[in-house]
């Protein structure tokens, strides 16, 4: 049997009845799809666990209509999250609170905190105002794979083991939500992404320094993830073509990701934007292309570090660190 895919605007009933009922649901979000569950039912969000085969440690994302919808999940709500939620949201921005009651140990993998995001693909948002609770929703993929951002791609990935795939066309953004940490004195961003790090501090009055560690707290941020099959490798504008040279030789298939430019005789070109927002937008779908193509070996221009290049950045890193299997 095909995986469920269907207009998102013109099912939100049948998704709400979904959830109801402790199903998982496919939907759009502006920065990828997300897998969601009613972040309220216990077994609903193990399904989620096991249908990405995520280890249940790893904590998810909860997301609601509002900052007016957030009583119960939050403790409290600090001055820095008004102003943040003010700004943000609906948008790409997630913030870590203190958890209030509502927020099961199962998302929150027991932590004394909760990640809480309000999505703005109109979508999303539709669903979230007719179910009228919180869902949580880590991307839509298997895990430390390739985040999807159409719905063929979490059919590609997921098939029929989630109940209903809601389309609601590619991912504006393209790369995750910025996660950022407000449960302490000093905001951190635990995961860089679609509010950049400028936007953060300039709205908070301070420099917000991007938290880096390797603990399985935030699973986005261990060494090898966002991978593709084919190997990452990483270059910058003027070392494309060496890079790319240097590969050929393996006798392996490779293809280049990044705008027009001259390249090896042997080497593809997957034509993607110089522009860091241009990048991330088409990233993750460039890099399921490379595997549908069969492409062993990629090479990838880096967009400056600034704006969405410290997300872009990031993700790449992770796709380009040693596997573990
Ligand atoms: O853009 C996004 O954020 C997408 C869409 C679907 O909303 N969701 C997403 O979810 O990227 P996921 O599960 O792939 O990543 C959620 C991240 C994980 O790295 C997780 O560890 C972190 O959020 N996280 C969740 N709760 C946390 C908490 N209480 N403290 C720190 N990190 C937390
Ligand atoms: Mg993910």
């Amino acid at each position: 049997m095909d995986a469920k895919v269907v207009d998102g605007l013109s099912h939100i009933e049948d998704a709400v009845e979904v959830l109801k009922r402790g199903g998982l649901v496919a939907l759009p979000t502006e920065t990828v799809y997300g897998l969601a569950a009613d972040a309220e039912n216990e077994l609903a969000v193990r399904r989620i666990f096991a249908t990405k085969g995520r280890p249940e440690t790893h904590p998810l994302i909860v997301h609601v209509s509002g900052i007016d919808a957030l009583d119960g999940w939050a403790r409290e709500i600090p001055e820095t999250a008004r102003k943040l939620a003010a700004e943000f949201w609906p948008g790409p921005l997630t913030m870590v609170l203190p958890r209030g009651p509502r927020a099961l140990d199962v998302v929150t993998g027991g932590q004394d905190t909760v990640a809480l995001r309000v999505p703005s693909h109109d979508v999303a948002r539709k669903l979230l105002k007719a179910f009228g609770g919180g869902l949580a929703a880590p991307s839509a993929n298997r895990f430390g794979h390739v985040s999807p951002t159409t719905a063929e791609h979490v059919a590609a990935d997921l098939g029929t083991d989630v109940d209903l795939i809601l389309d609601g066309g590619p991912s504006e953004v393209g790369v995750e939500s910025t996660i950022v940490d407000l449960s302490s004195d000093r905001p951190a961003i635990l995961r860089p992404g679609g509010v950049s790090r400028e936007d953060l501090s300039r709205v908070l009055g301070v420099d917000v320094q991007l938290e880096v560690s390797s603990t399985v707290r935030t699973p986005g941020t261990l060494a090898s993830h966002y991978a593709p099959r084919a190997g990452v490798f990483l270059a910058d504008r003027s070392t494309v073509y060496r890079r790319a040279e240097a590969l050929e030789h393996s006798g392996q298939r490779i293809a280049v990701i990044g705008p027009r430019q001259r390249l090896p005789g042997g080497v593809a070109l997957l034509e993607a934007p110089e522009d860091a927002e241009g990048l991330a937008r088409v990233l993750y779908a460039k890099l399921r292309e490379a595997d549908t193509e069969g492409f062993d070996l990629l090479v990838v221009q880096l967009p400056p570090e600034d704006g969405m290049g410290l997300a872009v950045q990031d993700r790449l890193k992770r796709a380009a660190a040693p596997r573990s299997s």
